[in-house]
């Protein structure tokens, strides 16, 4: 059956039939789904049922993998990170410690691996335990964002950097400095990038924003987070949102270099586990 993409909110998100990656994808499969990234942004696989090393495999034919290796939220596996309220085994997330507290941002408009150069480019999440009442993740187009903004705020911005930083999110959400660990202060400093992001394979440009970036470089810090929250709340209207509800195995995938995403929140005591894993841009940004 030849690959096909359902679109699921006009131009942006799109179901993708007739792929299943856990019994292998060949590359002109894999450029089909880059195409499908640049055309729709996020892709929604249902009904993947794989392991680990299919999910790996597959996601590694789009660039070099990301280690996930940052203390708070590691599990064993080298590149996955294990989102939502149970790690690998089942066993729950100690209430209140390092690695709930490091989750809860997710709860916030982000673009994942942004504090890191090059930043992450393509990410994907498995949803391997559910309840029964999935909470939905938002996705933002910022591309139609980056295209509704007025030509003056388009030339005033193009150029900008920003400084994403893990610990400005963090902070947001009342973590303090010393609940990070050593390792993760020592090897994830602020990284800048820009504004504003060119697509090498549409020729659009998007907003590449978070709520890691904590000021504009070159710019007075208060100014700088005013454009910020401004652009971030431009970004995240309705009209810009698709809402993904979790079905069991869906396999999701997304550009993060033109995309936006959040969690919603979740207090029910079904366990949910969700199993990301992604690769970088291959230069920097
Ligand atoms: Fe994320």
């Amino acid at each position: 059956m030849p690959m096909e993409f359902i679109p699921l909110r006009g131009d942006f998100a799109a179901e993708v039939r007739g792929l299943h990656i856990g019994v292998g994808v060949a590359p002109e499969q894999i450029e089909s789904v880059e195409d499908g990234l640049a055309r729709f942004g996020v892709l929604v696989l249902r009904n993947q049922c794989h392991g680990d090393d299919a999910q790996q495999a597959f996601i590694e034919q789009f660039g070099p993998p990301v280690v996930a290796n940052l203390k708070e939220i590691k599990s064993r596996h080298p590149h996955f990170y294990d989102i939502g309220t149970v790690d690998e085994d089942g066993i729950p997330f100690p209430p209140g410690g390092a690695k709930e507290s490091f989750l809860l941002a997710n709860l916030l408009w982000h673009t994942d691996g942004s504090p890191m150069q090059p930043p992450t480019r393509v990410s994907c999440l498995h949803a391997k335990v559910l309840p029964p009442v999935p909470p939905p993740t938002e996705y933002a187009d910022m591309r139609a964002a980056w295209d509704a903004l007025p030509a003056g705020l388009q030339q005033e911005i193009d150029g900008l950097r920003g400084e994403h930083s893990y610990y400005h999110s963090r902070a947001k959400l009342g973590m303090t400095q010393e609940q990070f660990s050593q390792d993760t202060l020592n090897s994830r400093p602020p990284q800048e990038h820009p504004l504003v992001r060119h697509n090498p394979r549409t020729g659009r440009k998007a907003l590449y924003l978070a709520a890691h970036i904590s000021h504009v470089a070159g710019w007075p810090v208060d100014k700088g987070r005013a454009l910020v929250d401004r652009l971030m709340a431009h970004a995240t209207q309705p009209r810009f949102v698709y809402s993904h509800d979790w079905q069991p195995n869906d396999l999701l995938m997304w550009d993060d270099s033109w995309t936006m995403h959040r969690a919603t929140p979740y207090h029910g005591a079904h366990p949910r586990n969700l199993r990301w894993s992604g690769v970088r841009e291959r230069a920097p940004v």
